[in-house]
């Protein structure tokens, strides 16, 4: 819990604990105290309506690692500590990470308890498989930090894309020569993943069809992966007619060669490789597209904002992000936003930021329909 306290102060967050007596067994409260910069709450001592205090205070309740006895209390209402009772008077996104036994962890008492939480609208932070207290191996691991920190997130975003499936394409292709040598590009995913992360925050069931990628991947996302142009192709077009907003970032490659060898190319003075074009997956979108908003990615060395209008056009597509070539795989971005009616330029440090203003022009776009 430590580095996701870090974490969230990093990121502008102010955080307050609530330890209950038996949690004070294992950590002290001097190091929640230094990590959050706040006085940290086991008991009424110094404020008989701490309960309420700090329930009103907060915009989002992680409980982390939440034990099945806390969780099992918090299902029936029961506020015997100031954690449960400051549940009991809090209103707004309660996310619980449990972590316990596995044998535990499945008892259909808990179990019961954790579908009863989940129809009030508790959000249930899936525990994982691995090393458990109890040396065992298993399911009831707590949540990794990246994913706790991730729900902290979604959790403090408007929901403005409930109900919205997005289908994000990133990553490259690979066009293989033999079974060990193929055609690919720069293309480190990180774009793509950035759009999945902030979409899941705003509430979208999101979908990833990824391509190779050395980015790290988004939790609580489903990726389907995929090899070479062809599979990208097969892939979106089976998720394009159920999807509402379709993001093409993927960097599929143009050519591949025009016969792959069935077992390694012997090494030989010269190789002639020929060559053909691949299929244009977003052309392919643009032309089947019904009520789907398309976004494009354009990469150009030249002439960005003309090259990228002419991509717009001809791929039939509502917005198309144009970059010049070397933002791939680099960590800032800058280009231009292109509708038929606007150009708007952007310039970040990170792709991160950059996604979060893609997504916020998506939204605009989309809201205009
Ligand atoms: N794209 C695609 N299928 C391809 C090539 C590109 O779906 N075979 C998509 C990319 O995901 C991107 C957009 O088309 O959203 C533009 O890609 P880009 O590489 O900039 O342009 P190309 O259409 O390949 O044209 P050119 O390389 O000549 O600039």
């Amino acid at each position: 819990m430590a580095s996701v306290i870090r974490e969230l102060r990093k990121i502008g967050a102010q955080v307050r604990v609530v330890m209950t007596p038996f949690s004070t067994q294992f950590v002290g409260k001097l190091t929640f105290e230094t990590l959050s910069g706040n006085e940290v709450f086991t008991d009424w001592d110094k404020d008989p309506l701490a309960h309420i205090n700090l329930a009103r205070w907060a915009n989002v309740f992680l409980i982390a690692p939440c034990t099945v006895n806390t969780l099992s209390k918090i299902a029936l209402g029961i506020g015997d500590n100031l954690l449960t009772t400051t549940v009991l008077a809090y209103k707004g996104p309660l996310l619980l990470a449990p972590a316990a036994n596995t044998v535990m962890y499945k008892n259909p008492a808990v179990q019961e308890n954790i579908e009863k939480l989940r129809d009030r609208g508790v959000s249930i932070i899936e525990p994982e498989w691995g090393i458990l207290a109890c040396e065992e191996e298993g399911e009831g691991k707590l949540a990794s930090e990246k994913r706790l920190i991730d729900w902290v997130l979604w959790a403090l975003h408007p929901k403005s894309l409930e109900g919205k499936k997005v289908l994000i394409t990133c990553g490259a292709t690979r066009e293989y020569i033999d079974p060990v040598r193929f055609i690919s590009n720069e293309s480190s995913g990180e774009m793509g993943f950035s759009l999945a992360k902030v979409a899941r925050w705003l509430g979208a069931e999101v979908r990833v069809i990824a391509g190779f990628t050395t980015a790290e991947e988004p939790p609580e996302v489903h990726i389907r992966r995929v090899r070479t142009s062809e599979d990208m192709l097969r892939e979106t077009l089976k998720e394009f007619e159920d999807s509402d907003i379709v993001i093409m970032n993927a960097a599929v490659a143009d050519y591949r060669p025009k016969s792959t060898y069935g077992s390694k190319i012997k090494k030989r003075e010269h190789l002639t490789l020929e060559l053909e074009k691949t299929s244009d997956v977003l052309e392919e979108l643009g032309k089947r597209k019904k009520g789907q908003m398309l976004v494009g990615f354009a990469l150009e060395s030249e002439q960005l904002v003309e090259n990228a209008r002419e991509k717009l056009r001809r791929k039939n597509l509502d917005m198309i992000v144009a970059n010049p070539v070397d933002v791939m795989g680099a960590g800032h971005h800058r280009g231009y936003i292109i509708t038929e009616e606007a150009v708007h330029e952007f310039e970040f440090d990170s792709k991160m930021e950059s996604a979060y203003n893609i997504m916020e022009r998506v939204l605009e776009l989309y809201s205009k329909r």
